[in-house]
């Protein structure tokens, strides 16, 4: 993963250094964003982000469950995406949305009228579980849980759920292993710790849930999708841990992760230890997405259009981009970051 010159802060580009926050800022406290991890890929037709529209449909879904006003519309973000790419003249990234409450006073509770950041990263970033994408990854069953329902919704993507992902990432990188599966509440299979994860039963596609604590992600349903499209059966279902000890293929999906062959769980071999022709089938399918080989039919991939944008003085060049300082009484009217308040009683 490498920076880029420029992000997308609060209605306007800036350098990447100048993106700062104050160490009062909530979310930094109570884990109070929400966040989006989408991919452009250099296609033909020049880069084009992967379901921007259900990436910001699902960033506006995971703000509303924590109440948190986003204050630009879905189609202003998705523009402001369109923005970062030009901004940074990149062909493909790994682009990343992020809401969070900012610095307005301490206490869980926000403050009526505590200023709200948005801002857009894009990241030159591979494959995220390195060479395992290609070889296959080595896993194990964490020994952290998922969350139970009702505590900490997994379909919002907040900042906070990450806490039990570093849990079960920390846990199998110290035992060796490229990524750690978690179950759920119940001991029956969840998701890995930024992933969704499927298995092959006979011909057969199994993946849990949504209701298994699970990020209900848009590469799965991605993958559905494609299976349906090439007459692979699939179904959604409750799985026990042995399931994956006894599956002939293993994958793993995510935007980051895209679709990851498994070939060993707690050092069991996955089948022969290689990708099965599922899996194969899959990526072929859904990486052809990408260079025209798969059609793309249902208008998932959004080309990087000059015309789309949702920043201050349009037309930004680098040496403009510090002129624009004063320029933030932004696309609503909204207030830059405000001053930190000075430290109010905490919790
Ligand atoms: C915990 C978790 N599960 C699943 C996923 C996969 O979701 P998606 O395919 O939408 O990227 C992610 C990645 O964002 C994740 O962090």
């Amino acid at each position: 993963m490498s920076n880029t010159a420029f992000l997308w802060h609060n209605g306007r580009i800036k350098p990447w250094a100048e993106a700062n926050v104050h160490v009062s800022t909530h979310a930094l406290h109570y884990g109070s964003s929400v966040f989006e991890g989408e991919r452009v890929y250099a296609t033909p037709n020049g880069p084009a982000y992967f379901r921007l529209a259900d990436h910001t449909r699902r960033l506006f879904e995971s703000a509303k469950v924590y109440e948190i006003d986003v204050g630009y519309t879905e189609a202003e973000i998705d523009a402001a995406c369109h923005d970062v790419i030009r901004a940074n003249g990149m062909q493909s990234a790994y682009v990343r949305p992020i809401v969070f409450r900012g610095a307005g006073g301490l206490g869980v509770l926000p403050k009526d009228g505590a200023p709200v950041d948005v801002a857009i990263m894009a990241m030159a970033w591979g494959a995220y579980l390195g060479d395992a994408a290609e070889r296959g990854a080595d896993v194990c069953v964490s020994s952290w849980n998922r969350p139970a329902p009702n505590t900490i919704p997994s379909w919002a993507k907040a900042g906070g759920n990450y806490l039990s992902s570093q849990l079960i990432g920390l846990e199998a990188r110290r035992g060796g292993y490229d990524e750690g599966i978690a179950l759920g509440h119940n001991g029956l299979l969840s998701e890995g710790a930024g992933e969704n994860l499927f298995l092959v039963k006979r011909g057969k596609l199994v993946t849990p849930p949504s209701s298994a604590g699970i990020l209900a992600g848009i590469t799965r349903d991605s993958v559905l999708t494609l299976a349906a499209e090439l007459g692979i059966e699939a179904e959604e279902r409750e799985l026990p841990r042995e399931a994956l000890y006894t599956a002939d293929e293993m994958f793993m999906t995510g935007t980051a992760a895209e679709i990851t062959p498994v070939r060993s769980v707690d050092r069991k071999p996955v089948g022969n230890g290689k990708p099965g022709p599922v899996t194969r089938a899959l990526r072929e399918a859904f990486f052809g997405l990408f260079d025209g080989r798969t059609h793309d039919k249902w208008g998932w991939l959004d080309v990087v259009d000059p015309a789309r944008t949702a920043t201050l003085g349009q037309g930004f060049t680098s040496a403009a981009v510090p002129d624009r300082e004063d320029q933030k009484a932004a696309i609503h009217g909204r207030t830059p970051q405000q001053q930190p308040a000075p430290m109010e009683a905490s919790a």
